[in-house]
């Protein structure tokens, strides 16, 4: 890529990592915790990694900490257990988890570092699951609010920035990897009664947080993928826009305008879905005004045109780490996605596209005027430990240097953005494949096969990321 010039950041722009619960802490049963689906995954469901111990940021989380002040970073997004707030149903909170959390929140802070929390990433509490259903069942609504007051009230005079939900959208598009399609036979009615009863879940978190959180801000975290139409054949450009709806507009113009659009109502209508909306429901969607946008994005999708006869295809992730195992899904009718010659892929099949990053900001600045927060983008790649004793990983320092450049491209275009939070600091396990998909920029010495000393390794682009840092995005 060509750099003609340094885009200037915001003062105060939050240059931080992120991560979730059940991918770094490990202690999955320890100090009361109980287990949540995903951890149950992680040991069942193949190619996710046993998270037993997964980074063990549980006991390292104060060596962390210093890392990320040592590179200078000002802000840290990580997720709350729930499970480790409340490990069953007898109402009692596990003072041992709400102690881990103060106390990371405590370093964190004495280190100059702010707080972004997201409530919920993905582990649902197995005794959840078992009462109500998981997402299914109604009664897990009134348990979220429960949940989340007390994590406000417990965290929230040091706590000023709350994510909601992570990926919701993803969940839904995903529900069999992501864990929560528990009836696939029925999933394709099931999934927005599943959604409708997210986004209230969602909507109790917004409207808490504003009324527990002295100064509180909180947003939602959608997965982005921009997508792009394969041409500029017509039938192409409708495609991509109904890809859109169908993966991400849907969930981001219910969050921001607070009532489902027309898009997903007609497609109800048309496909005789009832997503059981009941009285009183839109009313507290209604009053859940967030407050900005968190952001997750990776990659880009291109649409072409899908004919209503074609047969239909699931998406297949590539699983393995080796190039050419993604499956590109066929919705007919609607559209079908495609490989995009115009950009490199990772050995995961993702494609490598800084300029989606600011076709994002762009995009949702556009649509709905709110702030946005980069709450994570990240290059996931097999690495191991060089001879020297180092871990050099020039590919993800380019990835982090064009992603970068296109955000203050994005600033420079009037788009507001106040932090980026890269998946991701330390190593953590990949829902994709364990810790053979590293993220980090420090290193966790540790194998998916073998649990080793977990020592910290600063990776090459630790270093980089850390000049970066420090010169408010001028030293490249
Ligand atoms: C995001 C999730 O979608 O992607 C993370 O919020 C996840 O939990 C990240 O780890 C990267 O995906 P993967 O499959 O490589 O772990």
């Amino acid at each position: 890529m060509h750099y003609n010039h340094n885009p200037k950041f915001p003062d105060n722009f939050l240059w931080g990592g992120s991560s979730s619960s059940w991918q770094v802490e490990g202690a999955v049963e320890e100090d009361g915790k109980t287990l949540s689906l995903m951890d149950l995954n992680t040991r069942t469901k193949k190619p996710y990694a046993d998270d037993t111990f997964a980074s063990d940021h549980y006991h390292h989380y104060k060596e962390d900490v210093k890392l990320m002040a040592d590179a200078g970073l000002t802000s840290y997004r990580f997720s709350i257990a729930w499970s480790r707030i409340y490990p069953d149903n007898s109402g009692k909170v596990n003072q041992k988890g709400i102690d881990f959390y103060n106390n990371l929140i405590n370093e964190l802070i004495q280190h100059g570092i702010t707080p972004i929390v997201t409530v919920y990433h993905y582990d649902m509490p197995v005794w959840i699951d078992k009462q109500y259903d998981g997402w299914y069942g109604r009664g897990i609504i009134d348990e979220f609010d429960k949940y989340v007051r007390t994590i406000y009230k417990a965290f929230g005079d040091r706590v000023k920035y709350w994510l909601s939900i992570n990926e919701q959208n993803m969940q839904i598009c995903y529900g069999d990897w992501l864990g929560i399609d528990k009836h696939p036979d029925t999933w394709f009615e099931d999934k927005w009664k599943v959604n409708h009863i997210i986004n209230l879940c969602h909507a109790k978190a917004v409207i808490a947080c504003h009324e527990l959180v002295p100064g509180g801000k909180i947003g939602p975290v959608p997965g982005y993928v921009p997508i792009y139409p394969d041409s500029s054949d017509p039938k192409d450009q409708i495609a991509a826009m109904n890809a859109e709806e169908m993966t991400e507009k849907v969930w981001d113009d219910l969050y921001a305008h607070r009532e489902y659009n027309g898009f997903i109502k007609s497609y109800w209508k048309e496909n005789n879905i009832d997503p059981d909306i009941r009285p009183g429901d839109m009313e507290l969607i209604a009053k859940a005004k967030i407050d900005f946008f968190g952001l997750n994005c990776y990659r880009s999708n291109t649409a072409k045109y899908c004919a209503p006869e074609e047969e239909e295809q699931a998406y297949e992730l590539n699983k393995s780490g080796k190039k050419g195992n993604l499956k590109f899904p066929k919705v007919p009718g609607m559209y079908q996605l495609v490989a995009n010659p115009h950009v490199k892929t990772t050995d995961w099949d993702w494609e490598i596209d800084p300029v989606a990053m600011r076709y994002m900001l762009r995009y949702v600045w556009d649509h709905y005027q709110l702030p946005m927060v980069i709450t994570e983008n990240g290059f996931g790649e097999h690495e191991q430990v060089s001879e020297d004793g180092k871990v050099h990983d020039p590919q993800r320092i380019d990835f982090m240097r064009d992603q970068i450049y296109q955000i203050g491209l994005a600033i420079q275009d009037g788009c507001q953005v106040f932090g980026y939070n890269p998946w991701s600091f330390t190593d953590l396990l990949s829902t994709g494949n364990g810790m053979s998909k590293r993220y980090g920029v420090v290193y966790i010495n540790t194998t998916d096969d073998e649990k080793l000393d977990f020592k910290r390794i600063p990776k090459d682009s630790y270093y980089w990321y850390s000049q970066l840092v420090k010169s408010n995005g001028q030293n490249w």
